[in-house]
């Protein structure tokens, strides 16, 4: 068989939904990759004309995030088949991965394989942990298995075997999500050295230094919490009484689902 050509899109402020994407990449074996990163760019328009595309989105309320959602607009094909993955933080995802396979639909993107895995919770913190170190490596070796099945099924299709409408957990209509009251991730102004690092992280532009202040637009603000786990001074935090309780209610270890 010819070389495959994978194309690998994320929306992944925390990088987990990347990680999990790559790991699917990597156990497709010796094919061509190509990664999109909508994390932070908004893209005018991406045309994919890979065999395969691996999108994956982080799950949030239940629902595929609103900014992935806007991002994936602008990503389309008339050629590649799908795999849609959401990510999530051992919570649940609800209706996530039906509504992402029915985005990327509208997209031209007929989906081949579909999965849902989990990651560590943006919210965790050290003393309140939900789902840390998740993606772990049992993870990332039951993503790579996942990506050695696409192959297997991708390979089958060539062959001539019929691609049937993929069915994947979900209701529709899809959850609807609560409002969140506009908050945003705080600073210690002992500890920040306006290095900048927050801004040009941030999906969504909501924070911005002006002189020696900084601050951050909690409208704006998705609650993605990348500024607060990559803040090289540990200086931004988030709290929010989810964080309590997502740490007492997710113990359970939930573990990857597959739809093929
Ligand atoms: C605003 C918000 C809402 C979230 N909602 C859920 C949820 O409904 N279920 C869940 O298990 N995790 C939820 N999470 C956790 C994220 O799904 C998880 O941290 C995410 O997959 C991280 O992806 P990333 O590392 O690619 O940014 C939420 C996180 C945020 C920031």
């Amino acid at each position: 068989m010819e070389r495959l050509s994978v194309s690998v899109v994320y929306f992944s402020p925390t990088r987990t939904s990347a990680a999990i994407a790559r790991a699917i990449a990597a156990g497709m074996g010796n094919v061509a990759v190509k990664e999109y990163d909508i994390t932070c760019d908004a893209p005018e328009s991406i045309r994919l004309d890979s065999d395969i595309a691996i999108m994956a989105v982080p799950v949030y309320g239940g629902r595929v995030a609103e900014t992935a959602v806007e991002r994936l607009k602008h990503v389309s094909t008339s050629v590649a088949l799908a795999v849609p993955v959401v990510v999530y933080g051992n919570r649940d995802y609800e209706d996530a991965l039906l509504e992402l396979k029915d985005i990327i639909g509208e997209q031209g993107f007929v989906s081949l394989a579909a999965a849902a895995f989990i990651c560590e919770h943006s919210y965790s913190r050290p003393e309140m942990p939900i789902a840390e170190g998740r993606p772990d490596a049992e993870d990332l070796e039951k993503a790579r298995n996942f990506g050695a099945t696409i192959v297997a099924k991708f390979a089958g299709i060539k062959k001539g075997k019929e691609l049937l409408p993929l069915q994947v957990k979900g209701n529709y209509p899809y959850r609807v999500k609560g409002t969140s009251a506009p908050i945003a991730p705080v600073v210690d102004a002992e500890k920040c050295l306006l290095c900048g690092v927050c801004v040009d992280l941030c999906p969504v532009d909501a924070i911005t230094i002006a002189g020696d202040k900084i601050s951050t637009d909690p409208v704006l603000c998705i609650k993605c919490c990348a500024c607060v786990k990559y803040c090289p001074e540990d200086a931004r935090s988030f709290d929010t009484p989810y964080t309590a309780m997502l740490h007492e209610k997710c113990k359970l270890r939930r573990e990857p689902e597959y739809f093929v």
